[in-house]
C-alpha cells in the first residue's frame, strides 16, 4: 500500500530560529534514540559527512552553515524506522518544537519531493536530494564486495545502476531527476560519495 507522505506545506520552521543548531552530539543522540536499526543509522551518518563535506569542499561554506548540512543529513530519516506513515513530518516537527534554524528544517522535508510534495530551493536541499538514494546505493554495492570500498570505482556503480535487479528498491528515476537539478555530473557525485562516505561508522 502506497502511505502519502505528502506534507502538505513549504514553509518550515521560523525565521527567528536562524543559528539555531543541535551540536553534533545532540543529533547522535537523537538518532540513537529513535533509530534502533544500525544499517539507517549508519546511512543517515554517511549522508550527513557528505552533506558537510559537499558544504565545505565545494561550496566553501564556513564550519558553522556546514554544520546546518550535517544535521540534516544526520536527521533526515530519524522518524522512518518508528514512524513509516509520518515519515518526515515527525521529526520536522520534532525540529519545529526545538526551535530549531529553518534551513535544516527545509531540507530535510526537501529530501524526497516525489513524496513530501515539496520541491528542493537552495543548494543544501538538492543536495540532500542527490545524496540520499545514491549514498545507499553506494553504500549496498560496497556490502557485496569483499574489499567494500577499497579499490571501488564509478564505472562499477554506474554499471549497477543499469542493472535494474541491483537494490532494485532505490528508485533510478529519482536519481535522474536530482542529478537533472545540479550542475555537477553523476560521476563525480559517485567518486565524492565514496570518497566522504567509506569512513563513516
Ligand atoms: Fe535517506
Amino acid at each position: 500500500m502506497e502511505v502519502n507522505l505528502s506534507l502538505g506545506r513549504t514553509q518550515f520552521g521560523n525565521s527567528a530560529h536562524i543559528g539555531n543548531v543541535l551540536t553534533e552530539v545532540e543529533a547522535l543522540e537523537l538518532l540513537n534514540a529513535w533509530v534502533a536499526n544500525e544499517r539507517l543509522r549508519l546511512h543517515m551518518k554517511q549522508v550527513g559527512a557528505v552533506m558537510k563535506a559537499w558544504a565545505l569542499e565545494r561550496e566553501k561554506l564556513p564550519e558553522t552553515e556546514a554544520h546546518k548540512w550535517l544535521l540534516a543529513g544526520v536527521l533526515h530519516d530519524a522518524d522512518w524506522e518508528k514512524h513509516p506513515e509520518g515519515h518526515c513530518r515527525i521529526i520536522i516537527e520534532e525540529l519545529e518544537s526545538r526551535q530549531i534554524d529553518p534551513a535544516i528544517i527545509q531540507c530535510i522535508a526537501s529530501h524526497g519531493p516525489r513524496y513530501f510534495g515539496v520541491e528542493p530551493q537552495t543548494i543544501m536541499d538538492k543536495m540532500i536530494y542527490v545524496f540520499d538514494e545514491l549514498s545507499g546505493f553506494i553504500h549496498a554495492a560496497a556490502l557485496i564486495r569483499p574489499t567494500r570500498y577499497e579499490g571501488m570505482d564509478v564505472k562499477s556503480i554506474l554499471k549497477k545502476l543499469k542493472t535494474p535487479a541491483f537494490a532494485a528498491q532505490v528508485s533510478r528515476e529519482d536519481i535522474q531527476d536530482a542529478i537533472s537539478r545540479i550542475d555537477t555530473q553523476l560521476e563525480e557525485i559517485i567518486a565524492f560519495i565514496i570518497q566522504n562516505q567509506k569512513d563513516v561508522q
